[in-house]
């Protein structure tokens, strides 16, 4: 029998600052795993962890888009917590204009943002971890976007997606040496959703079966299960929704 993965070490979190992001890496804080978390701004609450945690959580200002900056910031997590073995692609830019209203130039924002940069970091964390032989586990953050239409989110959409699509095609290559899977939430309350009215929001939760909509604290601990569990789920989309797109 091969063995299975070790619950992750040393967790590198993308866009976790504020939002989804921060949920996830104070959930991770308390369970007593490393974490290093970046997004373009380090917010005053993702500073007071740090404080909380000095040594536990790594935290700098980096844009995903920027490359080098992200291999150099991989780097001295490293150096600094020790060789990362989980990885949450959590960083995301939102979308509230309807496709044919959508510039070629925020396109393919969206794109490089949500879908090419967590590629390149994914491939750059791997090829790491695999250099080091270690095992590991990787988490994309996705959507229920991915799966069910909504209107003004044609290309956010598409980048839920391709990286749904991403994680099972992941799952097959990595061979069981890391397990990679995605949640995929419903809408939630964060900045990125801020756009959604009164009205859009009331209308979410009367399709809602649980009556509710998904809260950060609905996604974290599933997020947790991935990284630390042992278990044999691979390739997974987990949607958490409370069945509101069933
Ligand atoms: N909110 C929802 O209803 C909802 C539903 C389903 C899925 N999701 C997904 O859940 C995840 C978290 O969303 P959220 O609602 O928590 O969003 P949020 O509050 O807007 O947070 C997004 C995070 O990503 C970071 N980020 C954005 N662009 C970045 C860049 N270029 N480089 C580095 N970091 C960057 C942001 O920090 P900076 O801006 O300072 O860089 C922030 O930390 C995303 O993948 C989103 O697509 C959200």
């Amino acid at each position: 029998m091969s063995e299975s993965v070790p619950p992750a070490s040393v967790v590198l979190v993308s866009g976790g600052s504020r939002g989804l992001g921060l949920a996830i890496v104070t959930d991770l804080l308390a369970a007593g795993i490393k974490v290093a978390a970046f997004a373009r701004t380090v917010t005053p609450e993702l500073t007071a962890l740090a404080s909380k945690y000095p040594d536990h959580l790594y935290a700098g200002s980096v844009d995903i888009n920027d490359s080098p900056a992200v291999q150099a910031f991989v780097k001295t997590v490293e150096s600094t917590l020790g060789p990362v073995d989980g990885l949450v692609n959590n960083a995301a830019i939102g979308q509230d204009s309807l496709h044919v209203h959508t510039s070629p130039e925020r396109l393919e924002d969206i794109i490089q943002t949500n879908l090419t940069a967590p590629l390149v970091l994914t491939r750059f964390v791997l090829r790491r971890m695999l250099a080091k032989g270690l095992k590991g586990r990787i988490v994309n953050v996705t959507s229920i976007c991915a799966q069910r239409g909504y209107p003004g989110l044609v290309a956010y959409s598409a980048t839920k997606g391709g990286m749904d699509a991403a994680t099972r095609s992941l799952a097959r290559e990595l061979g069981g040496r890391v397990l990679a899977n995605a949640v995929a939430p419903g809408f939630f309350a964060s900045d990125m959703s801020a756009v959604l009215g009164q009205t859009q929001l009331d209308q979410i939760v009367r399709r809602t079966p649980t009556g509710h909509l998904t809260e950060p604290e609905d996604v974290v601990p599933v997020v947790r299960m991935l990284l630390l569990d042992n278990t044999n789920i691979n390739g997974q989309v987990l949607v958490i929704d409370g069945a509101a797109s069933i």
